[in-house]
């Protein structure tokens, strides 16, 4: 812990008023946050997932609860309903999502498919949010500004350059937009913008892929621009994930401002860190480094205010705000209230071509999920069972195949660079199994620079854990953006017709 350099946090931190980087060990990337009277809100992205857009909410800058997603199904073309085609790697990423306060209405836009963009509004952040606007435009890693005089402005990214574009009022077409910042050649590309106004001055927040965070400033909209690094090269303290990048800038009730920037953390995915900044004379904010690294260990920037944890026992009463479906799942095969029913969607050799698989993020630095499966009305030729879920996947489950019930282990699930797979998978260890009822269990480590082991067990009684196959290792490649999940699966092989349901899903830290 560091003691005595830092303005004023020393003794913040003795007397324990303070938090930890990363603030959330989940794969929340290209985080937008923002703030509404005394609540924070975060925008994320999930890609293939479906919701889309996860949002979070906290009071504190530092404890964030799953409430709602911004984008109610990936409704942007076939292939994201997982049948003929597949849009892995695709759908939502780096967004916005802010309070209009005179309008009483939340916006949400994103570019989905590279071509256009798409704006969802919601008269509540909880909902219901419903498509306003495709524009025939891409709006790339884009922010959203609403000037104090109600004028939304978008920046974002574009041959090269960093552009503003002003939006009609209700947010449904473009009224102008213009080149407004060219980096040198030093400087390179940069993307992941966010605009903000601050003490009557514009800034553009934006990032050099996977190295840092510049800001842009200006007395107008449109510019005249000049930048300045915010950071580069920066790592958080003790860890091996990479630089702190992109991101967001927020402000507290009294004034206090801060950067939310995120690491890439693979296997796990791009966690969030919070660093206090402040306001310099030369109008550009100074983030505050310990060491020239973001500090383990921050004060909190207001009292921290518990919110319900992450770990637990879901029942499935409902579908809670945690849970995404791989693609858009088929409504009509799946149902909860008592326990997670799953019918087989899908005939299928193949875990990413499977409809309706459930997911959740790992949790870091390691986690343990565990579901109680139900799998007498499984029919043969289905597998149905529990993943680790990414470009490089393994899974522990049931097979029933002539009237017989096995558990297994089956590893080498992998897809090819255009994210078609590859391969389907090679069953480890088999071992068979009566009786209806297994407790199927993954352990995931996602710490960078760690084991990124995954290891998998299963129980005929939830007590007695029985090791299957071998220890899988995760793959940390940034490519496929999106961390390893916990993936509850369910796919026929030969015909449709069987069903399982998930009794319980229960996350605990750590390995159990
Ligand atoms: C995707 O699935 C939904 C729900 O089953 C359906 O309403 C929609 O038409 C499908 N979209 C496409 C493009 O096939
Ligand atoms: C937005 O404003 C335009 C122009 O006034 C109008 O034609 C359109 O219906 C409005 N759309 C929504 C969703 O408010
Ligand atoms: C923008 O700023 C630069 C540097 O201060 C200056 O040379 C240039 O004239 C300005 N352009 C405009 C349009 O104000
Ligand atoms: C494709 O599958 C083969 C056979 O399992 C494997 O050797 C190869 O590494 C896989 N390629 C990728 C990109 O995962």
């Amino acid at each position: 812990m560091k003691t005595s350099t830092l303005l004023g946090v020393a003794t913040l931190l003795s007397s324990a008023h303070a938090y930890n980087n990363p603030i959330l060990w989940n794969d929340l990337a290209d985080n937008d946050i923002s703030r509404v009277d005394d609540t924070y809100y975060y925008s994320a992205s999930s890609m293939h997932f479906s919701p889309g857009a996860p949002i979070l909410r906290s009071k504190d800058l530092v404890n964030w609860e799953y409430i709602a997603h911004s984008v109610p199904s990936l409704d942007f073309g076939a292939k994201y309903n997982l049948t003929n085609a597949q849009g892995y790697n695709r759908g939502t990423w780096a967004s916005f999502m802010r309070y209009h306060a005179s309008q009483d209405t939340w916006y949400w836009g994103g570019c989905i498919d590279f071509s256009k963009t798409y704006i969802y509004t919601a008269p509540d952040v909880t909902g219901k949010w419903s498509r306003r606007a495709v524009m025939n435009k891409c709006y790339y890693d884009s922010g959203l500004l609403i000037d104090n005089d109600d004028t939304m402005y978008v920046s974002y990214a574009a041959d090269d350059a960093v552009w503003v574009a002003q939006l009609s009022s209700n947010g449904t077409s473009e009224v102008s937009s213009q080149q407004v910042y060219v980096p040198s050649e030093d400087i390179g590309y940069l993307e992941g913008t966010r605009m903000y106004k601050h003490d009557g001055r514009y800034y553009i927040l934006t990032t050099r892929p996977s190295r840092g965070t510049h800001i842009l400033m200006a007395d107008e909209p449109f510019g005249n621009y000049t930048l300045k690094e915010l950071v580069l090269n920066v790592k958080l303290e003790g860890s091996d994930a990479g630089s702190i990048h992109q991101g967001s800038l927020v402000d507290t009730p009294d004034g206090d401002w801060y950067y939310m920037g995120f690491v890439d953390a693979y296997p796990g995915g791009r966690i969030p860190v919070l660093v206090p900044i402040t306001w310099g004379d030369d109008g550009f904010p100074t983030a505050a480094l310990v060491d020239g690294a973001v500090s383990a260990s921050y004060g909190d920037p207001v009292a921290q205010v518990a919110v319900p944890a992450l770990t637990g026992t879901d029942t499935f009463k409902e579908l809670g705000p945690r849970w995404e479906w791989n693609h858009n799942p088929d409504t009509s095969a799946y149902s909860v209230g008592d326990g997670l029913t799953l019918k087989t969607v899908t005939v299928t050799y193949g875990l990413y071509s499977a409809r309706n698989t459930l997911t959740q993020r790992t949790l870091g630095p390691d986690s343990t999920a565990t579901i109680e499966l139900n799998y007498a009305g499984m029919a043969d030729g289905d597998r149905a069972g529990l993943a680790i879920l990414r470009d490089q996947s393994a899974w522990v489950g049931v097979k029933k195949d002539s009237g017989k019930f096995s558990v297994n282990m089956v590893d080498d699930i992998t897809m090819d660079a255009s994210w078609n797979t590859n391969s389907t998978g090679t069953t480890v260890e088999s071992a068979s199994i009566s009786g209806g009822t297994v407790w199927l269990r993954v352990y995931a480590d996602v710490m960078p620079g760690g084991s990124n082991t995954a290891r998998f067990s299963y129980s005929t009684d939830g007590t007695a854990f029985t090791g299957i196959g071998d220890d899988f290792t995760m793959g940390t490649s940034w490519q496929f953006f999106m961390g390893y999940r916990f993936g509850i699966f369910n796919y026929a092989t030969t015909d449709l017709g069987g069903s399982v349901t998930v009794a319980s899903f229960t996350l605990d830290a750590g390995e159990v």
